[in-house]
């Protein structure tokens, strides 16, 4: 069994979904279901005995160490967090709290656990956090790529406490020889992402009839990756990774923010034209840029690369058309989001 953290979000359920197709090796779901964590996510896997989903917060040591005594996980991999950076501007204590406070809970009950295990056992299990590009800072144009020699620059709260729980992962391996790995993902897009992040937003927003809002110029870098692709990269480094390492995990696929916005404009009007005959284009509204807007990421993922021979299944094509075609697919799942229903969801299922 593995543990999962956060597998009720967008890519932990992703993560979750793929693992279960992919192989018969149960995962012990742990999730808190803050806004962001939602079980319709992983309505299909309702009656699998091989997923054992617990509803709880990462801070909560001693929930941590009863789900590790008796389950007896071989690895941890750690998706719990706050992660909008918009959310993190307004109100950025609970990113302090998950994203801090929530790994060191995390990285304690782990110790005390690894601790405990045989020699074989020590030498086989894992924990893997799973972070993001945005801890390296911003880039300007002509700057190379974020290797994994880049220096910590966060600069949104966000970004400032994925660092923080880093070097917290870090230092557990220095100090105490936890066998760690790390990664660092550019922007993910894919199958349930919650539409409050700019391509699921845009999408929802269109099919609406309402503006689309693009912060300041739209000439803001983001370097995107299909999340099914961070997925097979979080299964390479977990299987293949060299303890204490850092790997970043990237598509080489950077595009400006309006690139974007007009690329899905266009599928949309190929896919699900307007009722006028006009251009999803015409709802396209620039409106005020995020304070301390970072202006470009982008990942050297050459590493990965050439260490462990992982590669991206998906270009930036294949990818974005496949995620427009799912959420024209899935407008049940959008509606339950949007109206808040899928809160229900919990209470109906495990009443
Ligand atoms: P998300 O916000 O969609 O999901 C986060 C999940 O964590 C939710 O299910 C939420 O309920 C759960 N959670 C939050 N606080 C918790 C707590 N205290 N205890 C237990 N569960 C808790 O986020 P995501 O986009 O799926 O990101 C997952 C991870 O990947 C994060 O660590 C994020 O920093 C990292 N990441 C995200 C991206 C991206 O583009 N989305 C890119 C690189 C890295
Ligand atoms: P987002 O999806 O929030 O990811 P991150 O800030 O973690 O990169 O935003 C991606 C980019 O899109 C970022 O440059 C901010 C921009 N953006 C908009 O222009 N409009 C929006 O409504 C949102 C949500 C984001």
């Amino acid at each position: 069994m593995i543990l999962v953290t956060g597998g009720a979000g967008f890519i932990g359920a992703n993560f979750v979904l793929d693992w279960l197709a992919q192989s018969d090796g149960p995962v012990l779901n742990l999730d808190k279901l803050t806004y962001a964590g939602n079980l319709e996510n992983l309505a299909s896997l309702q009656g699998d005995p091989r997923h054992v989903f617990v509803q709880g917060d990462i801070a909560d040591g001693a929930l941590l160490q009863g789900l590790l005594t008796e389950h007896r996980p071989r690895a941890v991999v750690n998706f719990a967090a706050e992660s909008h950076v918009d959310r993190s501007i307004h109100g950025p204590e609970d990113f302090i709290q998950t994203n801090i406070v929530g790994t060191f809970r995390l990285l304690e009950a782990v110790r005390a656990h690894w601790g405990g295990l045989d020699e074989a056992g020590k030498a086989a299990f894992r924990f893997l956090h799973v972070s993001t590009d945005e801890v390296y800072g911003s880039l300007a144009a002509t700057d190379s790529a974020f290797t994994e020699e880049h220096r910590y620059e966060p600069n949104s709260p966000y970004s400032a406490s994925k660092a923080a729980s880093d070097h917290l992962v870090r230092a557990y391996h220095h100090t105490y020889g936890l066998p760690v790995l790390t990664t660092n993902c550019s922007n993910n897009y894919g199958p349930y992402h919650f539409p409050e992040k700019l391509i699921p937003l845009m999408i929802v927003n269109a099919l609406a009839g309402k503006p689309l809002p693009v912060y300041g110029d739209g000439m803001q870098i983001r370097d995107w990756l299909y999340v099914k692709d961070h997925c097979s990269a979080i299964r390479r480094v977990l299987a293949a990774g060299q303890l204490g390492e850092v790997y970043n995990v990237g598509g080489w696929n950077e595009k400006p923010n309006i690139e974007i916005v007009q690329t899905l404009c266009a599928l949309l009007d190929e896919l699900r034209p307007r009722a006028d005959g006009k251009s999803y284009r015409e709802q396209i509204s620039y409106v005020k840029d995020r304070p301390g807007h970072d202006r470009r990421y982008a990942i050297d993922a050459r590493k990965l690369e050439k260490e462990l021979g992982w590669k991206p299944a998906e270009t930036f094509e294949t990818g974005i058309r496949k995620t427009v075609q799912w959420y024209l697919d899935h407008p049940d799942w959008v509606a339950h989001v949007q109206s808040g229903s899928y809160r229900d969801w919990v209470s109906k299922q495990y009443r």
